[in-house]
């Protein structure tokens, strides 16, 4: 069996297995690379059994472009997932499996962090993503699930999500895997052209020394120089560059003492839009 695609068949499976089970989740939409590998091998570690669900959620793309040309690469995905292990399950469900009536978010009240940037600039994204997160969890009933922090926002979301509708889920936040030149892992890395791939590390560097310097300078002066950076630079046009706390995820014009920060970008290089973020303290 190399991948299972009804929630039936998967609950049939799921049942079979002793009833002390620890069940660990990796939900992925594919286009699989070494970043979701390292959730896997975390996973296989960690649980008695695990899932990898692939499924391009619809509902949280908010441009139709975005969404058809999201890479897939299915039997490339199955060979990578069991060569970490043959025993990892494989969901692979339909969008009608998952939205049986409309495809259509729910609304959730995440206190104010998915109003921020990328919420800003991906209308009803983490709507979108709480949705297949709560339709995944509620089918697989999974003990912990696993989420990268290349997509920071997206873990503290999914974190908040897990509170407020009490799924009673661990969630695991893993470390961003880089590629030699500093660039963050991501599906999307497939899309660029080689050359822009290999100055992209340009991204990861200007990364670093915003930290360095959020470390002796003010906040303006940190964002003033990332923005000059990226003027100089017409491979890569800056969306936005921010720095916040890491509780509430409100970007700061000034730093407080014993408050823990981080710096997120968004960057748009060969029309492909990147994201990263690094820890400042
Ligand atoms: O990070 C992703 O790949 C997706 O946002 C997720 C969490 C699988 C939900 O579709």
């Amino acid at each position: 069996m190399l991948s299972i695609h009804t929630i039936k068949a998967l609950e049939k499976n799921l049942k079979s297995l002793p009833k002390e089970t620890c069940l660990g989740l990796v939900p992925t939409m594919g286009a699989l690379h070494e970043g979701h590998a390292s959730l896997f091998k975390k996973a296989v570690e960690e649980n008695d059994h695990v899932v990898v669900s692939i499924f391009v959620n619809p509902t949280q793309f908010n441009n139709n472009s975005d969404l058809e040309k999201y890479p897939k690469t299915l039997d490339a995905d199955i060979k990578l997932i069991h060569s970490i292990s043959p025993n990892i399950l494989i969901f692979t469900p339909t969008t009608s499996e998952i939205y049986s009536s409309a495809v259509e978010s729910n609304n959730y009240d995440f206190n104010g962090l998915d109003k921020v940037m990328e919420g800003e600039f991906r209308d009803n994204h983490f709507n979108g993503v709480g949705t297949i997160v709560e339709a995944l969890f509620t089918i697989i009933k999974p003990r912990k699930a696993y989420f990268g922090e290349k997509d920071f926002q997206q873990l503290c979301i999914i974190q908040k999500l897990t509170e407020i509708q009490k799924l009673g889920v661990k969630i695991i936040g893993c470390p961003i895997v880089r590629e030699s030149n500093g660039l963050a892992m991501s599906s999307r890395n497939e899309r660029l052209s080689p050359e822009v791939r290999q100055q992209a590390g340009f991204i990861y560097q200007s990364m670093l020394t915003a930290k360095h310097k959020f470390g002796t300078e003010s906040v303006l002066k940190t964002k003033e120089w990332i923005t000059t950076e990226f003027k100089n630079n017409p491979n890569f046009e800056l969306e936005y560059f921010e720095i916040t706390d890491i509780d509430t995820l409100t970007p700061i014009k000034e730093r407080i003492k014993e408050t823990k920060y981080r710096a997120f970008i968004a960057v748009f290089a060969d029309d492909v839009r990147l994201i990263d973020n690094i820890a400042l303290n």
